[in-house]
């Protein structure tokens, strides 16, 4: 028997099925609302509305968890790597040694980017901000692949494009890093894991620190899904157009770029680095966080979700110290960053408003240990978002209930206006 949810509005009272999820979520299907009332809802940011039923990731805000296919990511940041994680998200369970060799040499086929894109990436300003560079990039890879660009993509294409960008964006980040301090591009090393190739291709290191390879891995983990938010939300909407992959995925960056989003994490450093440079008085930066006349937020701090704690930032705080001690990095912004923690979480501000820090608020410590420059911190982010991504694409063109996003809205503008000659206007 269906559960329903009963509407009682002035032209009569409607029912609509309740659906509840696996993890218990429930939600009103109101997919019939306006044919059946005239009504549709109205959600300033989605904070109420789902968007789809997904399979992917599960996460509750209120007790801190967050399961990639029902995998804790606690369990996954301790036992698995970044590339088993993305071929999870991808294909919905772990890999068996035949499979993840397939998808790594899938990966690893694809060892470098098309002339073209290089050549474009060596024409942008040194110091243009990677996140736009990277975007740009993405989405000019389409121009190289047009066998990519059919709406209804073959299996085979869709594992072979999913490879393609999973391989390429990382060549791309690289690149423009190097281009960026004066240096070529480096060939990939196939022979290495994926963050270690990362690191080669940016450092042009032969021998990474396994240490160094561990700790990229933990933070690609910990970005690599978090279900709708507002860059897995974009990819959607514009993949819900049919557009191509590159596209979506390219609006995904774009969104993720905002310093409410992915943007947070270089704003975080800068955060940072500006109370350091102010003599280390965080109480300052937080009157200013408090302070409505002030439009300065305590970056890194607060989720749409989480309205306890973020169980990456855990994690990632866990993992600052380990790796910094591994380093023998001593950053004076990792005492002012858990001073700052340690100050907000006894504040009745901070409390009341449920506001904890989040993946955002650590992370950039230890890329800034890594020797990744700040600016490079939300392509970070996006590197490890981009199996997330590709796996809500995925999901979404294959599903049977697709639909191309077009919400609605409620008109509150001028009624029946006169055009007035521009002779007779005031
Ligand atoms: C990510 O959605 C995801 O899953 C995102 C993400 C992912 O993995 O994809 O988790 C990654 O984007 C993490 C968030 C990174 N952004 C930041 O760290 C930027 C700082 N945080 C905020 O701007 C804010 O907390 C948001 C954007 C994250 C959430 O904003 P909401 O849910 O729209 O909440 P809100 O802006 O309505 O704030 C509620 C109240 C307001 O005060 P009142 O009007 O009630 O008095 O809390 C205040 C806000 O002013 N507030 C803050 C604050 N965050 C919220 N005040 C000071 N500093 C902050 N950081």
């Amino acid at each position: 028997m269906t559960k329903t949810a009963k509407l009682i509005l002035e032209n009569g009272t409607f029912e609509f099925p309740v659906i509840e999820g696996t993890e218990q979520e429930k939600a009103v299907d109101i997919s019939k609302l306006r044919a059946q009332t005239g009504y549709v809802t109205l959600d300033n940011g989605y904070m109420n509305t789902g968007a789809c039923t997904s399979n992917i990731t599960f996460l509750d805000g209120e007790k801190g968890i967050l399961k990639y296919r029902g995998i804790p990511i606690e369990v996954l940041a301790e036992k698995s790597t970044f590339m088993e994680v993305a071929y999870l998200l991808i294909n919905g369970k772990l890999p068996n040694e035949k499979q993840f060799l397939e998808f790594r040499n899938g990966i690893n086929d694809v060892s470098k980017v098309p002339d073209g894109i290089i050549n474009i990436i060596k024409q942008f300003p040194k110091d243009a901000h990677p996140m736009g560079v990277l975007s740009a990039a993405m989405v000019g890879l389409s121009a190289f692949y047009p066998e990519y660009l059919d709406a209804d993509l073959t299996p085979e294409k869709k594992v072979k494009v999913i490879n393609q960008l999973i391989a390429q964006m990382r060549i791309i980040c690289a690149a423009f890093y190097r281009h960026s301090i004066g240096k070529n591009p480096v060939k990939s090393d196939t022979k290495l894991s994926y963050c270690a190739d990362f690191m080669h291709l940016m450092f042009d290191k032969g021998n990474i620190d396994p240490a160094v390879a561990q700790a990229l891995d933990i933070l690609l983990i910990l970005h690599a899904d978090h279900e709708q938010n507002c860059s897995s939300t974009t990819v959607r909407v514009v993949g819900s157009s049919q557009a191509n992959p590159f596209a979506s995925i390219s609006a995904g960056i774009d969104a993720l770029w905002g310093p409410l989003h992915g943007g947070a994490n270089q704003a975080v450093l800068e955060m940072l680095e500006a109370i350091h440079q102010d003599g280390g008085d965080f109480k300052k930066f937080l009157a200013r966080a408090k302070d409505k006349n002030d439009t300065f937020r305590l970056m890194g701090f607060g989720h749409r979700v989480y309205k306890n704690f973020d169980p990456r930032a855990k994690i990632i705080k866990k993992a600052c110290d380990t790796v910094l001690d591994k380093l023998g990095v001593d950053d004076p912004l990792l005492e002012i960053a858990k001073g700052l923690e340690a100050e907000a979480l006894k504040d009745p501000y901070f409390v009341e408003r449920k506001l904890y820090p989040n993946v955002d608020f650590y992370s950039g410590i230890i890329y800034r240990a890594l020797g990744i420059p700040t600016n490079m911190f939300t392509v970070m982010f996006a590197l490890g978002r981009l199996p997330g991504w590709l796996a809500q694409w995925k999901e979404l063109i294959e599903s049977d209930a697709m639909k191309i996003a077009r919400p609605r809205q409620i008109y509150t503008g001028d009624v029946n206006s006169e055009y007035v000659d521009i002779k007779k206007r005031k």
